[in-house]
C-alpha cells in the first residue's frame, strides 16, 4: 500500500520540480491556491452527501493535490517552506470549513426531504398509492344514489324536472288524497309504519312517493312535467325483494289532452333511453286507487334481453312498477279541474331497479356495507 503510494507522490512531485530541480515559490504559491480553489469549486457542485464525502476524501487525502504539494516543502529552503507549508496549511483549513459548510447545507436538504417523505398527505384525491405500492381508493356513491342519479338524468333529458318531499308524512297526503278515505281496503297494499305524533294513524313514514304528487299539484298549476325520487318505508320483513327502508321514484304529468297513449310512449321513451336499444316496454292491467285506469309496468329483462332466464323466469320481462292516469278523484282533492286537465302518473323501486340490471340474488347486501360488493359498482 505505502509503496504504491509513494510511487505515485513521487511522479507527481516530479511534475512539480521537473527534472531540472526546484521550481520557483511564485509557482508553487500559485498551485497551492488553484488547488483550493478547484477544491471550493468541487465542494460547492457536489449535490449530495455521498458525493461530499467522496470529494472529502479527494481534496484532503493523502493523494490530494495539497498533500502532494506538502512533500515538495523538503525541497525549499527553509523560509520559503515556511511559506509555502503556512499557504497550504491555510488552503487545508479553507476546504476543511467549506467542507463542513457544504455539509450543513446537505444535511438540511436530506432532513427536508425525509420530512416530506413522511408527511401525511391529508388531501383529498380519487386515487392514491402508498409508500409500499397499494393502491387506495377513494369511496364512491352507493349503487342506489348512483341509480337515483342516473335516473333522474335520463328524466331530466326527457324535460322532466325533479321534485322532493317529506318522508314523514300525514295520512292525507300518503292515503286520503290519493283516492283512500280512512278503512279503504286499498290501504292494505301499504304495510305502514305509523309515528307516535298527534292522534293515533295520523302521521306516518310514507309507503310510497305518490305523496309527493300531491304536494306538487297543491303547490304548482299545470303543466306539470315531473318525477321525485326518494326513500320509503313499509313494515315489511326484509328478504331477498324487500326491504323495509327502500326508494321509489315517481313520474307525474298533468297538461291538456294527456292520454293512455302519452303514458304508454313516455314509459316505452324511458325504457330505450335507460336500458339502451332494444329494450321494451308493454303494460298489464292492475288496480291502484289513485290511478284510472292503472297498469303495471315492464320491461325487457335486463340480464337475458328477453330470451327468458331465472331472473325473469323464462318470460323475458321484468315487472318494474305502476303507473295510470291520474283518478279525477285525485284531481279533486288538489282543486285541480279534471275536465281542463288530465294526467297520468308512475311509480317503481330504485333499489329493484338495481337489483335486477345488475342480477343482485338478495337485495339486503344492499344494505351490508360489505365492500366487496359495494365496490363492484
Ligand atoms: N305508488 C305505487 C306503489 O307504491 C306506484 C304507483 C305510482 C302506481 C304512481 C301508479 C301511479 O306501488
Amino acid at each position: 500500500m505505502s509503496g504504491t503510494s509513494s510511487t505515485s507522490s513521487t511522479s507527481s512531485t516530479s511534475d512539480i520540480t521537473g527534472t531540472n530541480g526546484i521550481k520557483g515559490t511564485a509557482e508553487l504559491l500559485a498551485r497551492v491556491e488553484a488547488a483550493q480553489q478547484q477544491g471550493e469549486q468541487a465542494l460547492a457542485g457536489a449535490p449530495t452527501t455521498a458525493d461530499l464525502k467522496a470529494a472529502e476524501a479527494e481534496l484532503l487525502g493523502r493523494k490530494s493535490a495539497l498533500a502532494q504539494l506538502n512533500t515538495c516543502l523538503r525541497d525549499l529552503t527553509p523560509e520559503d517552506r515556511k511559506l509555502v507549508g503556512q499557504a497550504v496549511n491555510d488552503a487545508r483549513a479553507k476546504l476543511i470549513s467549506a467542507l463542513a459548510n457544504k455539509k450543513a447545507d446537505l444535511d438540511a436538504v436530506d432532513r427536508a426531504r425525509a420530512l416530506q417523505a413522511d408527511r401525511l398527505d391529508l388531501t383529498e384525491s380519487l386515487r392514491t398509492t402508498s409508500p409500499s405500492g397499494v393502491i387506495q381508493d377513494r369511496g364512491h356513491l352507493h349503487l342506489v344514489t348512483q341509480t337515483r342519479d342516473e335516473l333522474e338524468d335520463t328524466f331530466v333529458a326527457m324535460g322532466f324536472s325533479v321534485a322532493e318531499g317529506p318522508e314523514a308524512e300525514t295520512d292525507w297526503y300518503n292515503f286520503e288524497a290519493l283516492n283512500m278515505p280512512p278503512a279503504h281496503p286499498a290501504r292494505g297494499m301499504w304495510d305502514t309504519l305509523y309515528l307516535k305524533l298527534g292522534a293515533p294513524e295520523t302521521v306516518l313514514l310514507r309507503t310510497h312517493t305518490s305523496p309527493v304528487q300531491i304536494h306538487l299539484m297543491e303547490n304548482q298549476k299545470p303543466p306539470i312535467y315531473a318525477v321525485m325520487p326518494g326513500r320509503c318505508y313499509r313494515r315489511d320483513t326484509p328478504d331477498a325483494r324487500h326491504l323495509p327502508v327502500f326508494h321509489q321514484i315517481e313520474g307525474l304529468v298533468v297538461d291538456r289532452g294527456i292520454t293512455f297513449g302519452d303514458l304508454a310512449g313516455t314509459i316505452e321513451a324511458f325504457t330505450e333511453a335507460f336500458f339502451g336499444p332494444g329494450m321494451h316496454s308493454r303494460l298489464r292491467p292492475s288496480y291502484f286507487p289513485f290511478t284510472e285506469p292503472s297498469a303495471e309496468f315492464e320491461v325487457t329483462c335486463p340480464i337475458c334481453g328477453g330470451d327468458g332466464c331465472r331472473t325473469c323466469s323464462g318470460s323475458g320481462w321484468i315487472e318494474l312498477g305502476g303507473c295510470g292516469m291520474v283518478d279525477p278523484e285525485v284531481f279533486a282533492a288538489v282543486g285541480i279541474d279534471p275536465e281542463e286537465y288530465s294526467g297520468f302518473a308512475f311509480g317503481f323501486g330504485i333499489d329493484r331497479l338495481a337489483q335486477v340490471r345488475h342480477g343482485i340474488e338478495d337485495m339486503r347486501i344492499l344494505l351490508d356495507n360489505d365492500l366487496r360488493f359495494i365496490s363492484q359498482f
